[in-house]
């Protein structure tokens, strides 16, 4: 069973996914990591994430670089999100998000076009979102030390450049549910996304 989540940064995709990962006993892979990865690869060789070439050099990483903590400070998730609409980048890391989907038993991933690109064929499919409000608030209590100003400015870019680009843009699935988690508990939203989760099953056995 493949269950694709997909959605603008801090809708809460990434809980909601790895719940889902959790209640239905299924490998996980945040695929964010994966363009994170790509991203800090570039700063690290002095190259420049928007160059199409410099990118897709940086794209051959080992898996042990997904676990570097570094990968999720702000910082990288704005790489991500500038290397992240090279066709060359996307399509280098294709085959990794296919391969992990496609084996046995199934998988939970989490992005921005795992419904529409990588795995179109999902048993279900959920649009997480959240007003862009709602995530920069969400953001800055996590702690961040920007203003509160800044990091809704920079989930405003990060929307703007991820639903803009021509490849593989952030859009919701035709056949995707929609959560919208603005005023929802994680506790709710993730009881929210196994019912929706269900009817899918349901509908589509
Ligand atoms: O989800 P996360 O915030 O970690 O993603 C970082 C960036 O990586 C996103 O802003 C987006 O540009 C890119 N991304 C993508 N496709 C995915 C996952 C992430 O383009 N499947």
């Amino acid at each position: 069973m493949i269950i694709a989540v997909d959605g603008p940064a801090a809708s809460g995709k990434g809980t909601i996914a790895r719940a889902l990962a959790a209640h239905y006993h299924l490998p996980h892979l945040d695929t964010g990591l994966l363009y994170r990865a790509v991203g800090s690869g570039v700063a690290r060789n002095g190259a420049d994430p928007d160059n199409e070439a410099d990118a897709a050099a940086a794209c051959a990483f080992p898996d042990t670089m997904l676990d570097d903590p570094e990968l999720r400070s702000e910082a990288a998730g704005t790489l991500a999100s500038r290397v992240s609409r090279h066709p060359l980048v996307r399509a280098a890391l294709l085959e990794r998000q296919r391969a992990f989907a496609s084996q046995p038993g199934g998988a939970v991933l989490d992005g921005r076009d795992i419904g529409t690109v990588i795995a179109p064929e999902a048993d279900a499919k959920l649009f997480v979102t959240a007003s862009a409000d709602i995530r920069a608030r969400r953001r800055h209590l996590q702690g961040q030390s920007r203003p509160y100003d800044i990091i809704l400015a920079d989930i405003l870019a990060r929307d703007t450049r991820d639903s803009g680009r021509s490849t593989a843009p952030l859009r919701q699935a035709k056949d995707a549910a929609l959560l919208d988690t603005s005023n929802l508990t994680i506790d709710a939203a993730v009881r929210k996304a196994i019912a929706l989760v269900e009817e899918q099953l349901k509908r589509n056995r």
